[in-house]
């Protein structure tokens, strides 16, 4: 079982993000912050949200974790829970049942805390799977009992969050790099590829000759990183290396960088050497995605199937 640490001591922020590259959600770090607080949150059951109004809720089911979040009506965290699963397989659900036992978990225990029923939700799915995978992953959800309001692509849902004009959102998960260009405020293209935080873990167990949990936790570990950064570094250039294949043609301005595998040290500096585009980390980068799914929760928005 691999437990998050909040890593508000060593944030990652880029405080003021220069204009000329465009606008981006003037809310950003506040609403990340939150999020941190929220579902990385280790007081009692006891320690209930009152909150009356409207909620917008996500779940994320990630290959490494499986988050669900409650914004309230502002589009603020409140509430959230999260846990290691391997039920997700390089972004497609390959244990249904497992899923569907891990929501309704996440869903009692949010449930316990916000004292009030979660009915409804957002989830998503890696950009470009197909239809029949799409529709699994709203089945998770049904099984444990939320209706699914809206199926979104993941990388849609990152760029929901940073509200930005122009760039490159790239969501390096636990199995795959997702990503989105957006022009004009608009998504204009996505792509999603299999390398993710599990490879980095792999080649970690492999460099040490450890069992791949073991090098989970070591990976993970902020006193281990600088140590194990050459041997994860080739990881990171063959995320690069996708991310400037999909994007070089676009020609953009910056690349925000979120999803978990951001979360190594040195990950943003790899992806500029290699992309030569300005790459940046614009807040704590675990729960962007989860949050963007939540927010497109949004009342009268029913599920398109594409
Ligand atoms: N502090 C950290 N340093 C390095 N890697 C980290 C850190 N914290 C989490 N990770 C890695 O982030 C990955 C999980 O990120 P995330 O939750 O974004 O992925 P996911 O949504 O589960 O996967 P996917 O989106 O690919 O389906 C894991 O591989 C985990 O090891
Ligand atoms: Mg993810």
């Amino acid at each position: 079982m691999s437990t998050l640490s909040k890593v508000s001591e060593r944030r990652l922020v880029v405080p003021t993000l220069a204009t000329e590259t465009g606008k981006i959600n003037p809310r950003l770090q506040e609403v990340l912050d939150e999020a941190d607080r929220v579902i990385l949150y280790e007081g009692t059951a006891a320690s209930r949200v009152s909150y009356k109004g409207e909620m917008h809720v996500g779940v994320d089911l990630g290959t490494a974790y499986t988050v669900l979040v409650v914004l309230d009506e502002s589009m603020t965290p409140i509430a959230g829970a999260y846990q290691f699963a391997q039920v997700v397989r390089e972004g497609v659900v390959f244990d249904y049942i497992g899923a569907i036992s891990i929501v309704k978990k996440l869903k009692m225990q949010v449930e316990e805390r916000l004292g009030r029923k979660i009915e409804s939700a957002a989830t998503a799915y890696p950009p470009g799977v197909p239809l029949a995978e799409v529709r699994a992953t709203g089945n998770v959800l049904r099984g444990a009992g939320i209706e699914c309001s809206r199926l979104i692509d993941e990388a849609t849902a990152a760029s929901t969050v940073l509200q930005i004009d122009s760039g490159v959102v790239v969501d390096v998960g636990g199995g795959t790099t997702k990503l989105a260009v957006i022009e004009d405020g608009k998504v204009v293209y996505t792509a999603d590829e299999p390398t993710g935080g599990t490879h980095f873990t792999l080649v970690v167990a492999g460099a040490m000759h450890i069992p791949f949990m073991d090098a989970e936790a070591l990976k993970t570990n902020a006193a281990e990183q600088a140590r194990l950064f050459p041997a994860v570094k080739a990881v990171m250039e063959k995320v690069a290396t996708i991310v400037a294949r999909h994007v070089t043609s676009y020609g953009p301005k910056r690349i925000y960088l979120c999803g978990g595998s951001a979360r190594f040290p040195g990950m943003a500096q790899v992806i500029e050497d290699v992309t030569g585009i300005e790459t940046v980390i614009p807040g704590e980068p675990l729960f962007v995605t989860p949050i963007g799914i939540a927010m497109n929760n949004v009342a009268g928005e029913m599920a398109p199937l594409r």
